[in-house]
């Protein structure tokens, strides 16, 4: 038996989102999200589900880092709820939101378990979207109110910062593909989204520094590969443009301080309106970081098409690729690809990744046993790949697992499980699947032994 021995001091853990786990939602306070809203129209989540309940972590939250740190895990990253903190999106703060969050970061630390926290995962307060959401340019001047309270309360114990997660999905699965809150088809809206988030997100980064609170902030992104289905020149164009939407437009603003211009001149070609980029704010969002943030589920392959405005590409996984529940692929090689790349292309010094992780429908045996061995397959893979990464001179400093616990899986509803730990919505039960034991040992030894 060999063993994969990871740098002393890395740190694993696992991760959530606040509409994903906490319900709760008309407690202590809590203000409307754009989540809300877009569950209670019919057809936009599966079985008409929501977050009403969820995991329960609102009433759970002490049971569930109980949990946590009796598997061992070194850091938890969740994200708050803007919403509980400033019900109508800005103006007064809600104490008793503020107070539930103390209390979580309180309950992490005294299990010895490091927070870290994400400012923005998808749950826009509806009262701001009600003003245009995040089309509205005024939105990233509230997201830094809200960015601001939260370090000025939190920054005393919290000292790792996740400004965005996942641009990308917010702005074109919410307002161009209408798959997510608020449910828009407007490709320009989508692009005019993304650009805000982003000059909120400079506006934050820089408040943080100037707060002299200390720590570490960066952002969160989903990083995938896009190849091409043949060789046909019109797959790798297609492949090359579905790199540019994905990937491209939100890396390089981050690191390059632009946008890449092959996809300013194809949008423009398409009839996309622009924002208008301004070169003080290209600065902003540029601003270093301490650490990018690697959300890495599959790469995909991507085939051209005309039928599809603006993007002309659809996604066709290859003849007999090995999927999960959702149809995505298994592809830990392309794991590597992207922080190597993420490295070298870009210059990233300090990778964490903030998500990995698959949906499996899972079952419970009769002895109150999940055996979800295509679940621990696939994690496996993707460690035994992240530290060759790591051999190879890229820098990873830490890796969290999605998702500590089966939740509602945005428009999959509570039919896509990603937990390690598997969750009964009926009782609230918590079970350890076989990946969460495993990942226990992992964590024990720092690595695998194979
Ligand atoms: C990511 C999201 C996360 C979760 C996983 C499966 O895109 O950031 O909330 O839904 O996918």
């Amino acid at each position: 038996m060999g063993k994969i021995q990871f740098p002393e001091g890395f740190i694993w853990g696992c991760a959530t989102s606040s509409y994903q786990i906490e319900g709760g939602v008309h407690e202590d306070g809590r203000g409307e999200t754009i989540w809300d809203r877009y569950c209670s129209i019919p057809g936009n989540v599966a079985n008409g589900e929501n977050g009403d309940v969820a995991s329960d972590h609102f009433h759970r939250y002490r049971e569930d880092v109980a949990l946590m740190k009796r598997m061992g895990m070194k850091a938890y990253r969740f994200s708050i709820a803007w919403s509980r903190i400033l019900p109508a999106g800005y103006g007064e703060v809600n104490e008793k939101g503020i107070q539930f969050y103390s209390n979580l970061i309180d309950e992490l630390l005294a299990a010895g378990i490091e927070p870290y926290v994400t400012l923005y995962h998808w749950d826009l307060p509806q009262a701001l979207q009600d003003r245009g959401g995040w089309t509205n340019p005024q939105m990233a001047e509230y997201f830094l109110e809200f960015g601001r309270i939260c370090i000025d309360r939190f920054g005393d114990r919290v000292k790792k910062w996740i400004t965005l997660n996942e641009p990308y999905c917010a702005a074109f699965l919410g307002y161009y593909e209408g798959r997510q809150a608020p449910g828009y088809h407007d490709f320009s809206a989508a692009v005019s989204a993304a650009y805000h988030m982003y000059v909120g997100h400079g506006l934050v980064v820089k408040y943080f520094r100037e707060s002299g609170k200390g720590g570490e902030i960066g952002i969160a992104l989903n990083l995938m590969g896009r190849l091409p289905f043949s060789e046909k020149p019109e797959d790798v164009e297609a492949a090359k443009r579905a790199d540019g939407y994905l990937n491209r437009w939100f890396i390089e603003p981050i690191m390059l301080g632009k946008y890449p211009q092959d996809m300013i001149d194809f949008y423009t070609s398409q009839g996309v309106v622009l924002p208008k980029f301004q070169k003080e704010e290209l600065e902003l969002m540029s601003q270093p970081l301490d650490f990018i943030g690697l959300n890495y589920y599959n790469d995909f392959h991507v085939k051209y098409s005309e039928k599809v405005w603006p993007l002309q590409f659809v996604i066709e996984n290859l003849p007999h690729s090995v999927v999960n529940d959702r149809n995505w692929p298994v592809t830990e090689m392309g794991f590597k690809r992207m922080m190597k790349r993420m490295k070298e292309e870009y210059g990233v010094g300090n990778i964490v990744v903030t998500e990995n992780g698959t949906s499996f429908h899972d079952v419970v045996s009769g002895n109150y046993e999940v055996k979800d061995y295509a679940r621990l397959d696939y994690l496996e893979r993707h460690i035994r790949v992240l530290h060759e990464t790591i051999e190879e001179g890229v820098n990873v400093s830490a890796y969290f697992v999605w998702s500590f616990y089966d939740n509602f899986e945005w428009s999959f509803g509570y039919n896509s499980r990603f937990g390690i730990v598997y969750v009964d919505f009926k009782t609230q039960e918590r079970i350890v699947k076989e990946s969460g034991h495993w990942y226990s040992q992992v964590i024990e030894r720092n690595g695998l032994e194979v």
